[in-house]
């Protein structure tokens, strides 16, 4: 029997407003691992913390817990909070479910960077089944902020820099996991990328023209897909605390936008707003929260909606509860709240969750530069694998995991040795220590299986090593990058240099004349300044996740061809930041490139690039036009010897009009198979979505009479183009 939502207002008719405000009340449960370091920043005593959490579900004052993952446990804490209420309302549990649960996938940027939403969905559908099958209902994902400045280390969990994929790609990621059967929960609106100096919670000053038009299309997008719940951000927009933001949570997402799901703050964001200096106490922090439209808060402990009673009328609570008791109802908790332990083990063991995530690494890397054709690889002769990170599980899978199987993780070197170990010698050489940041993450304390140098280990010594290594061997595979603990929440960094004596190691493997292949394992443009003047070959590889070891040894031998694009402009160096694809023209164009006298004003990679081992024409575009709609025809070739996928992109620019528009911005793409010799004609159309913008003259949405130029190719520098008017 599903449960009626009109038995929503029975349950609320016979709730005291405290528990409403329990309906309303998230608490973290944190079991840490016997000796966690208690987490400062959070103040968490880890033994009493439990302790409390429990006592607050036997009052039945707590609607929702985070951060359980273990299906007997979950059951346990079920049963306290249903004897808990006399009404018997369940709990929902909510996690970050980011990029899989048991299986893990690439980090989202690199999901992002296949361009493609079929595997994006395909890996938030398993993430979702096996996040679901351990009794979790609701995910804190997917994170669709814009991040322009690769300092904010956030900028790994997202989308990029592009309003329009990062539109696509948190609709695929909302209807996979809503198809695996839990809530999406989109964050964090909104403007949180742009973190001033990219310092990740530090204040956000966006234009009305950069929020309607670059930040908020891919919470829109998510919004459109079904998305269940949103969550709010931490920090101050233009001088509004977010999580306190009627404008954000009323006025646009449900008045505007039609959102008719529950709204659920940061962690601790509704308190912290007596830290903002914004509220005087928890209870106005809590009566601002709530009033603004937050149905939820996420608080660690002394939550500030224990106030509400008293602070807020019965009929905001009701409101606000409704939406939480509509979303348990609909999950169909009223029915059956607890989880099958047995369907647990069995969905977290299938197999075919390993194949998508080995699928979605392959297509996932980009090939930044092949010089000579160095890549792919024969699995011959001899082959030196050097850099700790090629043979560390923990950066493998990256951050943002917490329930792993690091067991069952395929590192580089693993996959390297099983694509190739039977018919290549294989030398491994970690060469310079598994470096730390300077500072404890405040993941730390889940910091589990963090690499660490066996003991003894002799840096100058294992260094001279490594090279020798290199010096052996026909070819040389170095994998560097950060390691996952340098990038996401709250690890900004204030330049993008390869950190430790990554970069000395590989100018030292090169001047061995070794051919050499650079695979990158990040979550941010790194300064490759020098490796792109000096390696041959250069592929990201993201952190890869669980298949990932395998995936890139499919790679580097060729069985499938690199098919990634860059979600981001890749700078050359940190002084250029922020650099966008889709700048306007503005004053003196001819000298863009040199707006610095001290260095190219160019990206190092554009947005959009990623070589291939196949060879792509693109030819005879077409553009046919009726009822204001252009559609835009190409044919794509693939001219070598074996199949290979691109991603064919569509850009468009507006000559003239009401504003100074974009010298070209994405408005399409499509990622196509084409196997040896063959060629395939793309279609794309540009419409009135396409072409309608936010204008700050007017402060609305505008479409404009003009003509406008498109390209279309495999990068954002593509140069096949043609131009259509459009009179009114
Ligand atoms: C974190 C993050 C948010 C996450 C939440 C729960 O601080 O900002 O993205 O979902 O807390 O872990």
């Amino acid at each position: 029997m599903t449960y009626e939502s009109g038995k929503v207002d029975e349950l609320l008719a016979g709730m005291s407003p405290a528990e409403k405000a329990g309906q309303l009340t998230q608490y973290f449960y944190f079991r840490l691992p016997p000796g966690a370091e208690t987490e400062p920043a959070l103040g968490l005593d880890v033994a009493e913390q439990p302790r409390a959490v429990e006592a607050a579900l036997g009052r039945g004052e707590a609607g929702s817990l985070l951060f359980v993952t273990d299906p007997s446990e979950i059951n346990r804490l079920q049963r306290l909070a249903v004897a808990g209420n006399p009404h018997g309302v369940p709990l929902l549990f909510g996690f970050d479910v980011i990029h899989g649960l048991r299986t893990i996938f690439p980090v989202p940027i690199a999901m992002a960077a296949s361009w493609d939403p079929e595997i994006i969905e395909r890996g938030q559908a398993v993430a979702g089944r096996e996040a679901r099958a351990v009794g979790i209902h609701w995910t804190f994902a997917p994170m669709v902020d814009i991040a322009r400045d690769p300092r904010w280390g956030r900028i790994i969990e997202g989308a990029g820099e592009d309003p329009f994929l990062g539109a696509a790609v948190a609709a695929a990621q909302v209807r996979g996991f809503q198809s695996g059967g839990v809530i999406a929960g989109p964050k964090h609106f909104g403007g949180y990328g742009a973190a001033l100096g990219g310092r990740d919670y530090d204040e956000v000053n966006l234009s009305d023209h950069e929020l309607w038009n670059t930040y908020f299309p891919p919470f829109r997008a998510a919004v459109e897909a079904g998305a269940g719940n949103v969550m709010t951000a931490y920090m101050d927009l233009n001088g509004i605390p977010a999580t306190a933001s009627h404008w954000l949570f009323t006025e646009v997402l449900r008045e505007l936008w039609g959102f008719d799901g529950f709204v659920v703050s940061d962690a601790n964001a509704v308190r912290n707003l007596v830290t903002h200096g914004y509220a005087r106490d928890l209870a106005e922090a809590g009566a601002r929260a709530v009033t603004a439209g937050v149905d939820m808060e996420m608080a660690i402990g002394d939550p500030a909606y224990a106030h509400l009673p008293g602070a807020v009328s019965e009929e905001v609570l009701d409101t606000r509860a409704r939406k939480v008791l509509e979303a348990k109802a609909r999950l169909g908790l009223f029915d059956d709240p607890y989880v099958d332990e047995d369907r647990a083990r069995e969905t977290l063991a299938d197999p075919a969750h390993r194949v998508a995530a080995r699928e979605a690494a392959r297509r996932s890397a980009v090939l930044l530069r092949n010089e000579g054709g160095l890549l792919p690889l024969a699995k011959s002769g001899s082959v030196a694998v050097l850099g700790p990170l090629a043979d560390s599980r923990r950066d493998t899978l990256g951050p943002w995991v917490f329930d792993f199987d690091l067991d069952e993780t395929v590192t580089v070197l693993d996959g390297i040795r099983d694509a190739a170990g039977n018919t290549a010698t294989i030398t491994y050489a970690p060469g310079i220590p598994v470096g730390q940041r300077t500072f404890p993450s405040m993941f730390d304390m889940f910091g589990r299986n963090a690499p660490a140098d066996p003991e003894g280990f002799d840096a100058e010594a294992e260094f001279a090593r490594a090279v020798e290594v290199a010096a052996a061997a026909d070819v040389a595979v170095v994998v560097l990058g950060e390691w996952q603990n340098m990038i996401g929440e709250a690890a900004s960094r204030s330049s993008l240099e390869l950190p430790g004596r990554q970069l000395e190691l590989l100018q030292a493997v090169v001047a061995t004349g070794t051919p050499t292949v650079l695979l990158v394992m990040n979550g941010r443009p790194l300064d490759l300044r020098w490796a792109a003047e000096h390696v041959p070959a250069i592929l990201d590889i993201w952190y890869p996740g669980t298949q990932g070891g395998a995936a890139v040894a499919d790679l580097l031998f060729g069985d499938v061809s690199p098919s990634g694009k860059l979600p981001f402009t890749w700078p050359r160096t940190v002084g250029q930041i922020p650099m966008i694809y889709s700048h306007t023209v503005s004053h003196e164009p001819d000298n863009q490139a040199r707006r610095y006298w001290d260095e190219e004003s160019t990206p190092l990679f554009p947005f959009g690039h990623g070589l291939s081992y196949g060879r792509f024409a693109y030819r005879d575009l077409t553009i046919e036009q009726a009822d204001g709609v252009a559609t835009v025809a190409v044919e794509v070739a693939n001219e070598a010897e074996r199949e290979a996928a691109e991603v064919v992109q569509l850009y468009l620019h507006q000559r003239h009009g009401t504003a100074s528009r974009p010298v070209r911005e994405l408005k399409g793409f499509q990622r196509l198979v084409l196997p040896a010799g063959s060629s395939h004609r793309v279609e794309f159309t540009i419409g009135e979505e396409h072409r309608r913008y936010w204008n700050a003259a007017v402060r609305d949405w505008v479409l404009d009479a003009a003509t406008f130029d498109v390209w279309v190719g495999g990068s954002s520098t593509a140069e096949l183009g043609g131009t259509f008017s459009i009179d009114k």
